[in-house]
């Protein structure tokens, strides 16, 4: 049965590449995105808070002064073990801003346990467009969990030790074996995927605001998992609604379409990349 989706996409079907026209494909640009949009559920349910839980960490993927950091873990739930992502966030007011005003790691916080929230009322998790959340970890006192840590050499858990205001985290699923997206592996085929989980959280109310690729997880099967949520907007923020979704769209598929994948092919022939962003994604 050919979907509502698959029909869409066959009038507006992006060009052969290669070619080094960006006029020409910036006309084949879709002007609207196929959002199903059913008015936002009101009152969704907070995730929960998780108790008791038994967590060793056995890698730092990712720390952000005063923001976050991404842990890998090992979880022990009903006798079994399984990989989780454990990604904990300051609670304190930055004191050093430095380079800029940043996000603070509670508002960061918010927004991303806000998008999972949102999340799980839709299916998104269910249907592995975004990891699953199984909630939210405190740390009064940080005797919530009993945290270990493998590394002889670091305390990887040391930044938040000090902390006046304990950190907050969300427990996430582990995307085993997926990695982030890199230009030679872009092809149509996944650009498509990738747009239509993105149509996926917008249908959600979740605008996603950071689509890069290295917060969309690719699998060898081609399989599509859209990440980190931590600047994302929910309804009732009024930049959660389709005049934004379509602009974030339209902005997605040029830069697959129209940045990327032209660079790979100029790669392919032994040029150099055009764009920043697709040689950060070398
Ligand atoms: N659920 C996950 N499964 C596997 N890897 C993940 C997962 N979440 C994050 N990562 C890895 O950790 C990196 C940082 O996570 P991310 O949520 O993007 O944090 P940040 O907000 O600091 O960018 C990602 O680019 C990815 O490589
Ligand atoms: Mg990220």
């Amino acid at each position: 049965m050919t979907s509502a989706w698959d029909a869409w996409w066959s009038e507006h079907h992006p060009p052969q590449f290669p070619t080094d026209s960006y006029l020409e494909l910036e006309e084949s640009m879709p002007k609207d995105e196929p959002l199903v949009y059913v008015p936002p559920t009101p009152d969704i349910p907070p995730l929960p808070i998780l108790h008791g839980l038994s967590l060793t960490i056995h890698e730092r993927l990712k720390y952000m002064e005063t923001q976050a950091a991404v842990f890998k873990v090992t979880l022990r739930l009903h006798g079994q073990q399984k990989w989780a992502i454990l990604k904990v966030y300051h609670s304190d007011d930055p004191q050093n801003t430095e380079g800029g005003p940043l996000l603070p790691g509670r508002e960061i916080f918010n927004r991303e346990s806000q998008a999972y929230a949102n999340f799980i009322q839709y299916g998104l998790c269910r249907d592995g467009v975004v990891p699953h959340c199984y909630g939210i970890v405190g740390f009064p006192g940080y005797d919530l969990i009993q945290l270990e840590t493998t590394a002889e050499d670091e305390d990887m858990f040391g930044p938040f030790r000090h902390d006046n205001n304990p950190p907050i985290a969300l427990l996430l699923e582990y995307m085993d074996g997926m990695k982030c997206l890199k230009l030679l592996d872009l092809t149509e085929n996944l650009g498509n995927e990738i747009l239509k989980q993105a149509v996926r959280i917008h249908e959600a109310h979740v605008l996603h605001d950071d689509l890069e690729p290295r917060n969309i997880l690719v699998g060898a099967d081609g399989r599509v998992v859209i990440i980190d949520f931590g600047s994302s907007a929910s309804y009732p923020d009024p930049i959660a609604t389709p005049p934004f979704f379509r602009a974030e769209y339209r902005g997605l598929w040029r830069k697959l379409f129209i940045r990327m994948l032209p660079d790979k092919e100029r790669i392919l022939r032994g040029e150099e990349p055009w764009d920043i962003i697709s040689v950060h994604a070398l």
